[in-house]
């Protein structure tokens, strides 16, 4: 029988998601409670297909069936027979819990419940739920269709079958599952967070502009893109909410405090490609910055 896959949240990541268990065959339903949310996402999918046909990852003649394999929905009913729910909402704890809530008095008792948080504990995020063992964190990457890493995170409570299943479903969908430890940041998020954030201070200081910064990173470095690109591609909501979470986590350590520019960047809603500016005017990484 096929897998049915939920997804909430039709941003970045959720979209991504989506698009990556469908081509591995999945029925697909994702859930937004914004229309224009699912509007959204449904582009940004099929952008993401037509790209892949372009580049010839993708027999046009897929197109259809795979596009008659994902429902969007604002009506979370529709999850009811999922094996698998993801979440991938604004990151903000309190917002996801009430959504978990939601959700076990809709879906399937043996439906897995993860959460696609990057920053947030999957531990604290279970309190409450009726059944927290089979909740898990299920960390994707951006952008979801090219990243292999997925980090699967044990809360206390989580089975180990439950995480074994993830990591089973994450190799199915040819990524690359790693074990993690419910710890803040994660493995990635911990590691990562000061490379954002010497980016954003090099910048603040005026050490050099934007497009200098990243193309050492970039072109020296190694990276596939340089923190400030990146962070406009991740989204500087989420970006700034994880760095606040990880700071918070360990107890306002210096070397992971959020950046000024980061919170600006949120309060004039230059979020970064998702918004069309963010570092870089039109969000491209070669534009010139906008601060
Ligand atoms: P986004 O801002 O692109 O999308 C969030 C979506 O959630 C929006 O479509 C919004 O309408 C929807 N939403 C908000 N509240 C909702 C609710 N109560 N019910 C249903 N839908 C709701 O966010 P993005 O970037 O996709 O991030 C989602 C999650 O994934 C966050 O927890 C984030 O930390 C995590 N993440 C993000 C990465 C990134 O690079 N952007 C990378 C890895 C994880």
């Amino acid at each position: 029988m096929k897998q049915i896959v939920g997804i909430v949240g039709a941003g970045t990541m959720g979209t991504g998601i989506a698009l990556v268990a469908a081509l591995h065959g999945a029925r697909v339903v994702v859930c937004d409670d914004k229309a224009a949310s699912l509007e959204r996402g449904q582009e940004l999918l099929g952008a993401a297909l037509r790209d892949m046909v372009r580049r010839g990852r993708l027999d046009a003649s897929a197109l259809d069936p795979l596009a008659a394999r994902i429902d969007w929905t604002g009506e979370p009913a529709r999850l009811a027979l999922a094996d698998v729910v993801i979440e991938a909402i604004v990151e903000d704890a309190a917002v996801k819990r009430r959504v978990f809530a939601a959700l076990e008095a809709v879906v399937r008792p043996d439906c897995i419940l993860a959460t696609n948080t990057s920053s947030l504990s999957v531990t604290d995020l279970a309190v409450g739920l009726a059944r927290p063992e089979r909740f898990a964190g299920f960390h994707f990457f951006n952008p979801v269709p090219a990243m292999k890493l997925v980090e699967v995170v044990r809360g206390e409570a989580t089975a180990p079958a439950v995480a074994d299943r993830l990591a089973e479903i994450a190799a199915g969908w040819g990524k690359l599952p790693v074990a993690v430890r419910d710890v803040p940041g994660f493995i990635v998020n911990r590691v990562a967070r000061p490379f954002y954030a010497e980016g954003f201070v090099a910048l603040a200081e005026g050490r050099c502009d934007a497009v200098t910064i990243d193309r050492v990173l970039q072109d020296c470095g190694g990276f596939r893109l340089g923190p400030l690109a990146l962070a406009d591609m991740i989204g500087h909501d989420i970006n700034y909410a994880a760095a606040s979470g990880v700071h918070a986590a360990y107890r306002g350590r210096t070397r992971f405090r959020p950046q000024a520019l980061q919170a600006r960047l949120v309060e004039t809603g230059a979020l970064g490609r998702k918004a069309g500016r963010g570092i870089y005017d039109d969000a491209a990484p070669r534009a010139e910055p906008l601060f």
